[in-house]
């Protein structure tokens, strides 16, 4: 029970990671706050947390708005009368069809070309194909949203006066990058620095401020993921698979736990070897 009585907040908490880390939060004995844009999925949360500890809540939040941010910070104070750990955890890829499209088919293209010998002459011109809308969207969703959390989180956390953990969710993306997302790791990149400079903020009032940055995690964000592109990846992976969401929530419970209150500033990396320098 390395979490008993916490009040711990998770974003994006209806699917894969989040759901993952509220529900190992849940079974260490935190009282989860299980936050989606998805109001169903982050009751369905709730009530798995709720058959491991009392006292689960969930609330509908739009991390990319921060009217719905304020709002249910609002529903937390209401329901749980504080704040111990907030996970900035939702996230989204790419899904518009003909983006989609033509990072496949540039994929496969240059893997030809270069099972043949070269020269590559099929290019990947992704940043030529964002439009301001999806570029706009990606960083809000991720960048936006981490600091909208995280500026309701901290005064609430100092008027405390006992300290607290904020967990971001990084990506291997935000320091090794990844052909077709430039945005995506753009977005990840910048999530890194702002972990760095709140924890640096953060630390006279004993917030501790770190990241996790995963590799690949079987989540429903991988959908769209070729099988053979999953098992090429596993292959150049030296732990020879993907992630799996209890992986990346074993982290977050040490972040979050008493084993990490030394531990500021910092990017927690489960990726299987497959990159490692953080
Ligand atoms: N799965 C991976 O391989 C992987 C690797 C590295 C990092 N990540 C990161 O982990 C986080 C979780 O990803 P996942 O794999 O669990 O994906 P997922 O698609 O399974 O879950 C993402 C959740 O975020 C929610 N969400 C999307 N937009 C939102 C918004 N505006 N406001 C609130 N909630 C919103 C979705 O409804 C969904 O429940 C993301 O930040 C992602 O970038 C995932």
């Amino acid at each position: 029970m390395q979490l008993r009585d916490k009040i711990a907040m998770v974003t994006g908490a209806g699917s894969g990671l989040g759901r993952e880390i509220s529900l190992a939060f849940a079974r260490e004995g935190a009282r989860v706050f299980a936050t989606d844009i998805d109001a169903r999925s982050a009751a369905e949360t709730a009530s798995e947390c709720a058959r491991a500890t009392a006292g689960a809540v969930s609330c509908r939040c739009d991390v990319a708005d921060s009217h719905s941010v304020k709002e249910a910070f609002a529903r937390l104070d209401e329901a749980m009368g504080g704040i111990d750990v907030l996970v900035n955890n939702a996230g989204i890829v790419h899904s518009e069809p003909a983006y989609l499209e033509h990072v496949n088919r540039t994929q496969a293209q240059q893997i030809a070309e270069t099972m043949a010998g070269g020269p590559i002459t099929t290019h990947w011109r992704t940043i030529e194909l964002l439009t301001d809308e999806m570029f706009d969207r990606m960083l809000r969703v991720h960048l936006h949203g981490t600091f909208y959390c995280t500026r309701e989180a901290l005064p609430r956390m100092r008027a405390q006066g006992r300290g607290g953990r904020i967990v971001n969710m990084g990506s291997i993306m935000g320091t090794a990058s990844m052909l077709g997302a430039p945005d995506y790791c753009a977005a990840k990149g910048a999530i890194l620095a702002f972990t760095r400079a709140t924890a640096r903020e953060a630390a006279s009032y004993d917030v501790l401020v770190n990241a996790i940055a995963p590799g690949y995690v079987e989540t429903p964000l991988l959908v769209n993921v070729e099988p053979a592109t999953k098992q090429l990846i596993a292959l150049q992976t030296p732990l020879r698979r993907l992630g799996e969401p209890a992986d990346v929530a074993a982290a977050a419970v040490y972040l979050a736990g008493p084993g990490g209150k030394f531990v500021t500033g910092q990017v927690l990396s489960p990726n299987g070897g497959i990159h490692m320098s953080q």
